[in-house]
């Protein structure tokens, strides 16, 4: 029949759906990060987008490729665009209206091109534009971008320009969203009254100018009167200390919420702290100054914090040779903060005595020193964090040592050792305690250290050293909800009651505890358990019985132990609400015997962490195997080579399989079989045009939509749908094969996020590619409903081959497409349609 030859030719050449390929010529491509969503074409010598780049992408990176010039609509295929990176893309013109139909556009990175010409509407269009990034391009001044239509733009970074002025155009006015205008590094000496005169008209709270990296000269008395912005920072923007303290002067009447002082760790000259510095200060109204890189604070009776005295927060950072005596008292302080300190000489006894003080914060300061805390706070909610200062506290903890009872936050970790020597009597307060990674010395573990923690959340012991000898290591933290405690031990039989009455416990981490055996018993009262980190022992079973009753559990982490499996009744038993499961680097066992493990694992693909780690220790020729590339099918093949008496469940799955492994040989075998199985039913053959294969949550659009256009239209086609042709009382999988196949001419897979949620769609359509092998002819149709993660897809179902194959349509919204969708849909059908036997019987 020539017809059918020439429709058949028409069809198997139609624009089938190829997997991208990002080849636009030589050597030159770009990676799908994520389908349809993000691609990376980095510095691929691209002078113009690949056509393969999807329409729908909303991530573009085209750094480093020779765009050179943008024209009108430039981006205009790629609607859907968030963010767009065009770092050095050598790009010396952008014409007016370039990155029109940009609607989305959220962040557009121009870093380090050569602009010669920038036309006036050039960012037209770009009602959304949040971010935009023009480093290093040359600009001599803030007029040089017309961003007067950027309306909800909150950063503009113009680092490393070659502006000259602070002077701010007009058209700031419309940016009322603005949060940050960086201008590191720029040439800014003189700043003068006029040039922040609109900021003077529109209030911007929360504002940051950063002016860091600047030599600035002069700053005319007035620049800032009246002026509220959030944060202003001032690093190295001061050639000497004297042209800082006038500048600083320069400052009055500015109120701002952060002012940073200072110099760059890396940059000399440092700051020396002198008197009168900071003067300037005193007629600037901030709640909390940064000083950053300053030296030679140890002069108790100078001058220099007079004018800091009403902040109410103060961060030291980088800063050697302190006397922390002197620094003098403020009347408002409440957080304090030194770091990275070279020296300090006394302890904390004198600041902690501040009455408002009520967090302070002293890490990376002590070097081997000995320390005894003695923290005088009087406020209430005091907060002490003292972490990685290689101290050891000899005293700990209660409120003697501390000195007061209000401590809800105490942060000892990353130090070099602590030495319990109470029970916490007197910290009734606290909410959160962590020594991770500081040496315990003595008691918790061995005696009942928390008794008095009732409101304890937060408990952090992990890689402290302890051993846990006894079963009440934790009572009495009843509130706890969050218990670290990897890189310990415990004493073996602890184990079943350690973990009992912690019935608010939300997030449980015991890695790396040298667990050989979990109790069943141990977590029958961890009923609000959402997080489950178990990894780094050297468990051997998953016990389902000691999971059980972790009803909320949704992160399971039991990687890197000893487990080679997991019986069937552990899968089943797997807390409902899991979302995310690392059993990777494991010594899986990856023989046949555990065939419903390795299908499991298959099908929890979107669950399964760390899929590329989960590999197969034994059988040998499996070893190092990724569990995943493990084909299944090889176990199906050994149980089909038995006789003929087999039953129809392991028939089924039986014939897929060998159909990859033995294609000639099953060809001949399978008929035999199933002709023997369902004689009868091969005299009603195509008694339907198509059997259809999708999720019974999909039935509404087939029922509106495919049933009533193919059944209903002209020709019309009988589907076979399971839930109204299958015949009654016979099961299920007889009917797939009965009705589903054996009578219908060919299929149609309906994919969709639930398709591929669903076990048995997955089986249905592995059982229509063999049954296609069989027939010999094309007869898979696959329809895409929504917009389905493709790689996910491909990954799931081994789809791609496929897809490629055969007749592969995408359901879309807009009309046309549908309209083309329906007549792609029809002509595949009609391949192989016995004509006149049909009409006749239509009619
Ligand atoms: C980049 O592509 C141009 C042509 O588009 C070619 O002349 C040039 O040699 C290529 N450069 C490199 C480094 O491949
Ligand atoms: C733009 O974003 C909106 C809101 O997120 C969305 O509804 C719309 O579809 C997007 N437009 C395009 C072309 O992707
Ligand atoms: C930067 O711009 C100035 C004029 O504003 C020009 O003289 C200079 O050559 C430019 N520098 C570079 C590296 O393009
Ligand atoms: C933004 O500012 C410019 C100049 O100040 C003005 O012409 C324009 O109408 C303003 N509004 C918008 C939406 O661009
Ligand atoms: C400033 O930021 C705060 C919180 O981030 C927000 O609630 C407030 O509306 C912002 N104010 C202005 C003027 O943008
Ligand atoms: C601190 O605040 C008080 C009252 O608000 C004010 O009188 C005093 O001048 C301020 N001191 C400094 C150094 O700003
Ligand atoms: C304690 O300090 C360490 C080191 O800075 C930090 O990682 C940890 O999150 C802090 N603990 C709490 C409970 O904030
Ligand atoms: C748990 O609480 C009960 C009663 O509140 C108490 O009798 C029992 O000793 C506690 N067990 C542990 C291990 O804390
Ligand atoms: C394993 O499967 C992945 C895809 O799932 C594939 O990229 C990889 O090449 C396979 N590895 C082997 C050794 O077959």
């Amino acid at each position: 029949m020539a017809g059918s030859d020439a429709l058949f030719f028409l069809l198997s050449s139609m624009p089938v759906l190829s997997w991208p390929l990002f080849v636009a010529g030589n050597q030159r491509w770009c990676t799908e990060v994520i389908a349809n969503i993000k691609y990376q074409c980095m510095d691929q010598n691209l002078s113009r987008i690949p056509a393969e780049i999807p329409s729908t992408t909303q991530q573009l990176d085209l750094s480093f490729n020779p765009l050179l010039i943008l024209t009108p609509k430039y981006f205009a295929k790629f609607p859907s665009l968030k963010v767009l990176d065009l770092t050095r893309c050598s790009i010396d013109v952008i014409e007016d209206d370039s990155f029109g139909g940009l609607r989305n556009l959220t962040v557009l990175i121009l870093t380090g091109n050569p602009l010669r010409y920038l036309g006036d509407r050039a960012f037209y269009g770009l009602l959304s534009l949040r971010k935009l990034s023009a480093v290093d391009m040359n600009l001599s001044s803030l007029y040089d971008l017309p961003i007067e239509n950027l309306l909800v733009l909150r950063e503009l970074n113009l680092r490393r320009n070659n502006i000259k002025s602070l002077k701010i155009p007009e058209f700031f006015r419309n940016l009322t969203s603005l949060q940050i205008l960086d201008l590191h590094s720029n040439k800014i000496s003189h700043i003068v009254i006029e040039d922040l005169n609109i900021f003077k008209e529109v209030n911007m709270p929360n504002l940051t100018i950063i002016l860091s990296n600047n030599v600035i000269n002069h700053i005319e008395p007035g620049t800032f009167k009246d002026i509220h912005i959030h944060k202003l920072s001032l690093r190295n923007s001061f050639q000497s200390n004297s042209i800082m303290r006038t500048c600083l002067h320069g400052l009055v009447g500015l109120q701002v919420n952060k002012l940073e002082l200072g110099s760059f760790y890396s940059i000399k000259p440092e700051i020396k702290f002198e008197d009168e510095l900071l003067d300037g200060l005193c007629q600037v109204e901030f709640q909390e100054v940064i000083l950053i890189c300053f030296k030679d604070l140890s002069n108790e009776k100078h001058t220099l914090f007079d004018c800091l005295s009403n902040a109410s927060s103060i961060r030291i950072v980088n800063f050697d040779l302190v006397k922390l005596s002197a620094i003098p008292e403020f009347a408002r302080l409440s957080y304090l903060e030194l770091k990275n300190c070279l020296t300090v000489d006394v302890s904390l006894g004198k600041l902690a005595s501040w009455r408002t003080l009520k967090t302070l914060k002293v890490t990376n300061c002590f070097h081997n020193t000995i320390f005894i805390s003695k923290f005088y706070g009087q406020v209430q909610h005091v907060s002490l964090d003292l972490t990685h200062n290689q101290m050891i506290v000899n005293e700990c903890c209660s409120n003697e040592n501390l000195g007061t009872s209000y401590l809800r936050y105490l942060n000892l970790s990353f130090n070099s050792g602590i030495k319990i020597t109470s029970n916490f009597e007197g910290l009734d307060e606290l909410l959160s305690l962590d020594f991770q990674y500081t040496k315990i010395i003595t008691r918790i573990g061995q005696i009942p250290t928390f008794l008095t923690l009732d409101k304890l959340l937060y408990l952090d012991l992990s890689y402290t050293s302890t051993h846990f000898f006894i079963q009440c290591a934790f009572c009495g933290l009843e509130s706890l909800q969050v218990l670290k405690i990897s890189g310990n031990s415990f004493e073996r039989n602890i184990l079943s009651q350690v973990f009992r009455n912690l019935t608010d416990l939300k997030v449980l981490d015991i890695s790396n505890c040298k667990i050989e055996g979990m109790s069943s018993s141990a977590f029958s009262d961890l009923k609000k358990l959402q997080e489950l980190t178990i990894s780094h022992n050297k468990l051997t079973v998953l016990d389902p019985t000691a999971y059980a009753p972790l009803l909320s559990l949704s992160i399971l982490d039991f990687s890197c132990n000893q487990l080679s499996f997991f019986p069937e009744n552990a899968l089943k038993s797997l807390p409902r609400l899991l979302v995310n499961l690392d059993i990777s680097q494991n010594p899986f066992d990856c023989s046949c015997t555990h065939l419903s493990f390795l299908q499991w694992t298959q099908k929890q693909k979107s669950v399964l962490q760390n899929i590329q780690h989960m590999t197969c220790f034994s059988p040998s020729h499996l070893n190092s195997v990724k569990v995943m590339n493990v084909t299944i099918s090889s176990c199906y093949t050994r149980f089909n080579l038995t006789p003929l008496a087999v039953s129809v469940g392991v028939l089924l799955p039986a014939a897929l399989t060998m159909f990859l492994v033995y294609k000639c040989y099953v060809q001949q075998y399978f008929r035999l079989v199933l002709s023997r199985f369902c004689m009868d039913s091969r005299e009603e053959e195509d008694k339907y045009d198509a059997f259809v294969i999708f999720s019974s949550k999909d039935e509404e659009w087939v029922m509106t939509e495919l049933v009533e256009k193919l059944e209903r239209g002209l020709p019309p086609f009988r589907l076979c749908l399971h839930f109204r042709d299958f015949i009654p009382g016979i099961p299920i999988a007889t009917n797939i094969i009965q009705e589903g196949f054996l009578k219908s001419r060919k299929a149609i897979v309906i994919i969709s996020d639930h398709f591929m949620e669903s076990r048995w769609c997955g089986f249905e359509f592995e059982l229509a590619q063999s049954w296609q092998f069989l027939e010999g002819n094309a007869g898979i149709i696959v329809i895409v409903l929504e917009k389905v993660n493709k790689s996910q897809l491909r990954q799931t179902l081994g789809l791609h081959k496929y897809l490629r194959r055969n007749t592969y349509l995408e359901w879309k919204d807009s009309r046309l497409d549908q309209h083309i969708f329906w007549m792609r849909l029809r002509k595949a059908l009609m391949d192989g349609k016995p004509w006149g036997a049909r009409e006749r019987e239509s009619l």
